[in-house]
């Protein structure tokens, strides 16, 4: 591996799903757009995305999704009428808001049809501006990591001292995991794995270990080439969990990290209402009057 190919400047973002856990709200928004006390979901993903160092993001979106390319864009109208009306502070928040993507180049691919969370990525690759010895961080649209180092840059720091693909991991209760997809593992050093098996949603007797997929992960050509000759599953779907478990079959070495940080999921409601307590109660604004609320609520 030369030193080049070791370097992870891309990354791509998967939005396209359906989100059909979050209906009927995920008919009028994307739920990358649910907020997280004062910015959504997709700001997080992005900014976790800088802070590992990346400046090349792809976001996978489906035809409708309109809302993410207008979001991250300049609002040149507004600025000038914040200015007319000398609302300084709020300008200078837009215009911080703004230096966030400032020097992000962003792409988009669109996902036709939702064939599954591997079938967008392989919309992102044929966008055509991932070489074919270049590998890329992917980060779904609604795991988030709140941690001291960004998750993404924990997992290239893996990547460099080795050439394979990594994957995050966390640990659950036994019982929690038949919705996660669940990895058989060999431990090889402190929170670092060889991945063994991947079950995609498992039947109880299936389950290897506590680990389970996070939806963060280092991809190297040779998952994109596995992704291309994948063909859909029953379900009509390409998954990124199978394709891997494929690899894996094939004598493939896939590395799995126990991610350091606290694990914010917004794949469903109540996950997302979690995050959302979470994220508030740690607010330096707004945190400790809402936990004086929380202690005198009665319901
Ligand atoms: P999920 O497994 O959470 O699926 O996708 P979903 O479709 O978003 O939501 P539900 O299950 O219907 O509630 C994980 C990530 O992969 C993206 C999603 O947008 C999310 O970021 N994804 C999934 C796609 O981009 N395309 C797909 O076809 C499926």
């Amino acid at each position: 591996m030369n030193e080049d190919s070791k370097l992870i400047k891309k990354a791509i973002i998967p939005v396209a799903g359906l989100g059909t856990r979050f209906l009927p709200l995920s008919l009028a928004i994307s739920k990358e757009f649910l907020p997280l006390v004062d910015k959504p979901i997709i700001q997080y993903i992005v900014e976790e995305i800088k802070n590992s160092g990346i400046n090349d993001i792809t976001f996978v979106v489906s035809p409708k999704q309109k809302m993410i390319i207008n979001y991250f864009k300049k609002s040149p109208d507004l600025e000038k009428l914040l200015i007319k009306r000398k609302k300084d502070k709020i300008l200078k928040e837009l215009k911080d808001f703004e230096a966030l993507f400032e020097n992000i180049k962003i792409s988009f691919a669109v996902q036709k049809d939702p064939l599954g969370d591997g079938h967008a990525l392989i919309q992102a690759y044929k966008l055509g501006k991932i070489s074919s010895n270049e590998a890329v961080a992917v980060s779904f649209g609604d795991d988030i990591i709140d941690s001291n180092v960004p998750a993404l840059a924990q997992l290239i720091n893996i990547f460099q001292t080795c050439d394979a693909p990594v994957i995050a991991l966390k640990q659950l209760p036994r019982d929690k995991i038949p919705s996660y997809g669940s990895v058989a593992v060999e431990k090889i050093a402190n929170n670092l794995y060889k991945i063994k098996k991947i079950i995609e949603k498992p039947e109880p007797d299936q389950i290897n270990s506590n680990f389970v997929v996070v939806g963060k992960y280092i991809l190297t050509p040779e998952v994109f080439e596995y992704l291309g000759k994948s063909k859909p599953s029953k379900k009509g779907e390409i998954i990124l969990g199978e394709v891997f478990d494929k690899m894996l079959d094939d004598g493939k070495v896939i590395y799995g990290y126990d991610i350091k940080g606290e694990w914010l999921e917004c794949g469903d409601k109540l996950k997302w209402l979690k995050s959302f307590l979470y994220l508030s109660l740690k607010d330096p604004i707004f945190g400790k009057e809402l936990k004086d609320y929380l202690k005198n609520i009665k319901i």
